[in-house]
């Protein structure tokens, strides 16, 4: 049985070596395993059981339809517990991950989402209208102030005011840390308030808690019907009939924002970088936001997701119990990974993967086991019609307003990590214009 000695081939290079490339050229490493190993390989990396790549729809399929207590995916988030704390549904297994789920999954219902269409159509186009026109700028950190906006008011359920003000400060100040490699590297955080970046993190969380706890409490007090995700997260109950408790809201409400800001803030800049290098593609969809048609901006947006997905794999599962996957079984002691974008670049499955072609999905809708950018089975992306409700809109707020050109060189835009996430090298580089006007130039 594997793992050791018996886990599919891949590189023999030492650990140290193949971590340093999956953290510095994820993609192109990708692609150079495949081609040397096939769809399913080994990868070794420092400190942890080895990363099995799985590409193969069945085997996919196989990964996402384990019962829960087979693969484990909550323990591969530990680092994330400074921010998000212990009740996070991204950090549980097993019973207590899926009473969680069942907690929150209402609240991200597509008609629950729907109604949130107002509020995020209102920060979209606020902060659309408040961008650099004339000069070749990144989108990048447009998209991440707008979506950390839409966190704020459509999950947090923040109305503009001082207390939104205090915590998108605050919000920035525990990013920039969880950003930062300390973040990764639990005996660092355990120095606490003696690593000066460390106590200026503890800081603004103690500080952001308190406006949680504020608010939770003034939505205790005053439950008025809202269609924010905190307002549901407050009716929801306990199979014995008790409320969320503050720090379990608290901790989802991190999770949220933890999970929900900087993925759509990327995917929407890959969304520009992707349709800038594809003028024909640009145009239709620019045709179709003006005549009020939906079937193409969605189609733009899974081609988006399928092409660059933001999260290359889905969260590894540890595997807890003896597993057969792909016609090898699997024990303790190795992680089985579905990679999103090996399947997503597969020619067996997409003809010419490597092209962006929206038309793909104009006829068909994108596959349980073929397109996978938010996962799948029961851990399956809880955000992801919120996601796509996001793109769309802002996709709409931006091309109806403003005409969008390349910026910088108009080269390709390399893949470039960024902790977990993949991002366009330079940001989604483009010129702004007021639509109407003739763009100044760069
Ligand atoms: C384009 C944007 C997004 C992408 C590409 C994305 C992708 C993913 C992926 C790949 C996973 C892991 C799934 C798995 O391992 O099977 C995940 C989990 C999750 N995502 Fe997203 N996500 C996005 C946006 C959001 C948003 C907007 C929210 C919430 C507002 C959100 C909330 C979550 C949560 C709570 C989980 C954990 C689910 C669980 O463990 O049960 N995500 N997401």
């Amino acid at each position: 049985m594997a793992p050791t000695g018996e886990l599919p081939p891949g590189p023999r290079a030492p650990s140290a070596w193949q971590s340093f490339a999956w953290q510095t050229r994820p993609i192109p490493y990708l692609e150079r395993c495949r081609a040397r190993y096939g769809k399913t390989f080994t990868l070794d990396f420092l400190g942890i059981d080895p990363f099995v790549m799985m590409s193969r729809p069945g085997d996919i399929k196989a990964i996402f339809t384990a019962p829960p207590d087979v693969l484990h995916s909550g323990e591969g988030s530990a680092v994330l517990l400074p921010v998000v704390g212990p009740n996070s549904i991204l950090l549980l297994d097993e019973d207590r991950h899926l009473a969680q789920r069942k907690l929150m999954l209402p609240a991200f219902h597509g008609e629950k989402m729907e109604a949130l269409r107002g509020v995020v159509t209102d920060v979209a186009r606020s902060e659309v209208d408040g961008w650099t026109t004339g000069a070749a700028v990144p989108l990048h950190p447009y998209m991440q102030g707008l979506t950390l906006e839409v966190i704020l008011r459509a999950i947090f359920g923040l109305d503009r005011g001082a207390r939104l003000e205090r915590l998108r400060k605050l919000v920035g100040e525990m990013t920039r840390f969880a950003m930062s490699p300390i973040s990764l590297i639990p005996p660092l955080q355990r120095l606490g308030r003696l690593l000066p970046p460390v106590g200026a993190f503890l800081a603004a969380r103690e500080r952001a808690d308190e406006e949680i706890q504020g608010l939770i409490d003034e939505r205790r007090a005053d439950p008025a019907d809202r269609d924010d995700v905190l307002s549901l997260l407050l009716l929801a109950r306990h199979e014995d009939g008790a409320p969320m408790s503050n720090t379990e809201l608290r901790d989802e409400l991190m999770t949220l924002l933890v999970a929900g800001h900087e993925t759509t803030a990327t995917e929407l800049s890959w969304a520009f970088e992707r349709l800038l290098r594809h003028p024909e593609a640009l145009d239709r969809l620019v045709a179709e936001v003006d005549a009020g048609e939906d079937a193409y901006v969605t189609a733009a947006i899974r081609e988006t997701l399928r092409r660059r997905p933001v999260l290359s794999i889905a969260g590894p599962r540890r595997v807890v119990s003896e597993i057969e996957v792909g016609g090898r079984t699997y024990g303790p002691g190795c992680h089985l990974v579905p990679n999103a974008y090996l399947v997503h670049h597969d020619a067996e499955i997409y003809p010419e993967p490597y092209a962006f072609r929206p038309e793909r999905y104009l006829d068909e809708d994108p596959g349980t086991y073929t397109w996978i950018p938010f996962g799948g089975g029961r851990r399956r992306c809880l955000g992801a019609s919120f996601a796509m409700l996001e793109m769309d809109i802002v996709l709409r707020a931006v091309l109806s307003r403003m005409e969008v050109r390349i910026g910088g060189d108009g080269h390709l835009e390399a893949n470039r990590r960024r902790m977990i996430t993949v991002v366009p090298a330079r940001g989604a580089e483009a010129v702004l214009s007021q639509r109407g006007r003739a763009p100044v130039p760069a």
